[in-house]
């Protein structure tokens, strides 16, 4: 009974290793380091005192997944594996339909030729596009308006496709709000390359003095204080609901699709204000245009995830500052301050690091 993790060394993947060890699953994880740093999977052994099989591997790599899949008796699938930042997937649109959408019908033709079905899936609530109510219900009209966007729709069709092919497929479609927060050991975070994005990961790395001042995207949208509203779920809670999910799609097979979120609103400014209370420090931020594509409110109906999974997210704004804000100041390099480290390491003892094999790294040390 074994869960493979692809993407599990990433933000929300290594969170969800963590509880899914928690709760006593035994798993497997493959990445290929593109958007991470192996010492996160470290440091989620050290967090859950347990052990589990590492691969560096790509789910393009058709033949490394399939032997995975004979060294290990895997039962269920969570797949994470993914590139996700909307500006790059509108330059580099072949680079994200390739790695993202041909990527999980690889996974997928592996999984059927060994006869698993059963998978937890990464979506996005940026399947909605804009939407036309809030808080947004599961069944609402589909508009992506990119080409990461456009990807998680594609995946969510093909696995629609698939289950209508072949019912004993078990699926569950997670479309993720906003996640934020770290696991609170400040071990494990979100550990952006370069300028973030994100708001959280700007205003933290502005906190901990590597960026000047947070740009506020807009302030005429009709909110309460004109800046954009988003639902921002811990990364915990989030972990948390795909142990639910996971159960779910082996109890009962179909397609399911639920909105991970609180149903909860904040605005940009509103964020400034908690996590300047979480650290202690004064964010400047200064006002500019709206940025291109943005949306002015975003906020999950969950009432579906409760029902039929008994999830709802449980920890506040101040709780998933305070986490964001020990994971920065204690790692404001994130992973790769321990590349030095590493180095020297490497030097002193290379073959305890990596054991290569063939195109696959093993990360058991
Ligand atoms: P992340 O970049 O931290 O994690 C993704 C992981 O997948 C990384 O470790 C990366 O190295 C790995 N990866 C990418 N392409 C791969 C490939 N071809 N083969 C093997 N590994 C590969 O991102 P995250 O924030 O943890 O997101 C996880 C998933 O959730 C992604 O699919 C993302 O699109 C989705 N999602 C994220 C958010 C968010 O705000 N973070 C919101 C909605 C959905
Ligand atoms: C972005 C992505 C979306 C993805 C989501 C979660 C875009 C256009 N959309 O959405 O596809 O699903 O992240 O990964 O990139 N903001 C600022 N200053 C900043 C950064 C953000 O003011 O430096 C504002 C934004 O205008 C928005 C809010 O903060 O109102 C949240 O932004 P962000 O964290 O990027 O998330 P989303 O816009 O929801």
């Amino acid at each position: 009974m074994t869960v493979l993790v692809t993407g599990g060394a990433g933000y929300i993947g290594s969170h969800t290793c963590v509880e899914l060890l928690n709760a006593g699953h035994d798993i497997v994880v493959i990445d290929n380091f593109s958007n991470s740093h192996p010492e996160a999977l470290k440091r989620v052994k050290e967090i859950t005192g347990k052990t589990f099989h590492t691969y560096s591997i790509d789910i393009l790599d058709e033949d490394g997944l399939a032997r995975i899949f004979t060294e290990h008796e895997i039962t269920a699938v969570i797949h994470f594996a993914g590139l996700k930042a909307v500006g790059e997937s509108v330059s580099e649109p072949l680079w994200y339909y390739s790695n993202n959408v041909i990527g999980t019908i690889l996974l997928c033709e592996v999984m059927k030729r060994n006869g698993v079905k059963n998978l937890v899936f990464s979506s996005s609530a940026t399947v909605y596009g804009e939407p036309d109510t809030v808080p947004i219900p599961e069944n609402s009209l589909l508009k992506t308006t990119n080409p990461y966007g456009r990807t998680k729709y594609m995946i969510e069709e093909i696995l629609r496709d698939i289950h209508f092919a072949d019912p004993e497929w078990s699926i569950a479609l997670l479309r993720y709000f906003n996640p934020i927060g770290a696991h609170e050991s400040g071990k494990i975070g979100e550990a952006p390359q370069g300028t973030p994005n994100n708001l959280l990961p700007y205003i933290s790395q502005v906190a901990v003095g590597k960026l000047g001042e947070l740009k506020v995207y807009g302030d005429d949208y009709q909110t309460h204080d004109g800046t954009g509203v988003r639902d921002y779920i811990h990364v915990i809670d989030l972990s948390l609901g795909h142990v639910k999910a996971l159960e779910k799609v082996k109890s009962s097979k179909g397609v399911h699709t639920y909105n991970l979120g609180t149903g909860r609103g904040y605005s940009v400014l509103e964020m400034v204000k908690a996590f300047e209370k979480a650290s202690g420090r004064e964010i400047s931020y200064t006002i500019l245009g709206r940025r291109p594509g943005d949306i002015p409110v975003c906020f999950a109906d969950t009432s579906k995830a409760f029902e039929e999974l008994g999830w709802r997210a449980e920890r506040e704004i101040n709780k998933m500052c305070e986490d964001t804000w020990r994971w920065q100041r204690r790692n404001p390099e994130g992973y790769t301050s321990i590349e030095t480290e590493k180095q020297t390491s490497l030097e002193k003892e290379p073959t305890k690091f990596f054991v290569t094999h063939k195109q696959e790294k093993v990360l058991n040390e």
